[in-house]
């Protein structure tokens, strides 16, 4: 049968199965600022809309089901992330997650930090007043992390995955050698600038947590958010709350007692319900196939960043590539490329770009004519 090929006016053409088909992007905008805020694809953009309706109908029933909904919400993202549904909690966004996942940990317990880290990581455990070692971000991280490890002997390390601003990307692999090689340093992770780009499978991650927020890479606005937990640190959670009383109200009754601590109150099920569809979109295009169409995009736009000398020398003597980019050219020409329809923001040194599904190899030859307008 004769493929019908999709015909973009702002492009050459397209395979039908691009993902890009399922975005509603203006022509004239090539969307870079995934880092910032992602875009939702149009399908649950649709749901949104209907389930707003039908929330607010009096006569509907969905107000009175909230706790299903995120029940529902819970079991997606476990399934998404090779997860168990009690290690999920759902939460309104990353920092809340983790800051309640720190007040949870003894007040004795050490740090590592690596410094220009997101400060919703590091200034949580400077404001707790945890003691804490911190350090820079080289090209050879990884062994800078297990130099550290030994000497500090940190009862804790704490990273994003991907670095919001420079793009280093710390490899799942390191990760899991890290926890095979000490075993009992707790790693607490950040995958808010990674989940959404490629599989995740925390069950052998070597994390013993990881939380995200949903508005970027996971495509599902803002509201909504997670934090997995390993069994160990739920045990070690769950020791000091033993003897405790469990709530005994009808309406607490089927929580967990950490439930009553990452999810308490009432939930806004609109921007849970919508990571839950984000979900099952990304699912359904198949994140091994997300991560091929990224990865490859993301190579070309390194490549030829790097022949123009314009790469971060930290990610320029990596192998290690996320799809986070920060283009060293002077943030002062942010205007510049919004006004040339190029989405993207200044962070630290340069300009900050992101590459997702729905980009194609135009839009990082559209961007690469702005860069080199100077
Ligand atoms: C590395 C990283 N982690 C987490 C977040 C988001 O956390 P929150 O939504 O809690 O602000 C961001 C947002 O920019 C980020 O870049």
């Amino acid at each position: 049968m004769a493929t019908t090929i999709i015909k973009f006016s702002n492009s050459k053409t397209l395979h039908p199965m691009h993902f890009k088909q399922h975005f509603d992007i203006p022509a004239d905008l090539t969307y870079l600022n995934t880092p910032g805020n992602g875009i939702i694809p149009r399908q649950v953009h649709d749901w949104r809309r209907q389930r707003e309706v039908a929330f607010f109908d009096l006569k509907g029933s969905l107000r009175d089901q909230q706790a299903d909904l995120v029940n529902s919400v819970r079991q997606t993202i476990a399934s998404t992330f090779a997860a168990k549904s009690e290690q999920v909690f759902c939460t309104p966004n990353f920092s809340f997650g983790y800051s309640t996942l720190l007040d949870r940990l003894p007040r004795t317990y050490t740090f590592l930090l690596l410094n220009e880290d997101y400060p919703s990581l590091n200034y949580p455990i400077i404001s707790r007043g945890f003691a804490f070692h911190s350090i820079d971000i080289t090209h050879h991280v990884e062994e800078d992390i297990l130099q550290a490890v030994k000497k500090y002997k940190p009862d804790v390390f704490i990273l994003s995955l991907v670095q919001y601003i420079t793009g280093v990307k710390i490899g799942l692999d390191f990760i899991k050698t890290l926890k095979a090689t000490f075993p009992d340093l707790l790693i607490i992770g950040d995958g808010t600038q990674f989940f959404g780009t490629e599989p995740f499978t925390f069950q052998d991650a070597g994390f013993d947590a990881i939380g995200g927020s949903g508005y970027k890479w996971l495509l599902s606005g803002f509201g909504n958010g997670f934090m997995l937990l390993g069994d160990r640190l739920i045990e070690l959670l769950e020791t000091p709350l033993r003897d405790i009383p469990r709530p005994k109200e009808a309406m607490w009754a089927n929580k967990s007692i950490l439930q009553t601590f990452f999810e308490p109150g009432h939930q806004e099920t609109l921007s849970h319900g919508t990571l839950g569809q984000s979900l099952a979109f990304l699912q359904s295009q198949g994140l091994e196939n997300i991560q091929q169409h990224v990865q490859h995009l993301s190579l070309i736009a390194h490549e030829e960043l790097n022949n123009r000398a314009l790469l971060l020398p930290e990610v320029a003597l990596r192998e290690e590539r996320s799809t986070l980019i920060n283009i060293q050219v002077s943030p002062t020409r942010y205007a510049e490329f919004m006004e040339a329809g190029i989405s993207c923001f200044p962070r630290g040194t340069g300009i900050r770009i992101g590459i997702h599904l729905y980009n194609t190899e135009d839009d990082i030859h559209r961007l690469l004519r702005i860069v080199d307008q100077h």
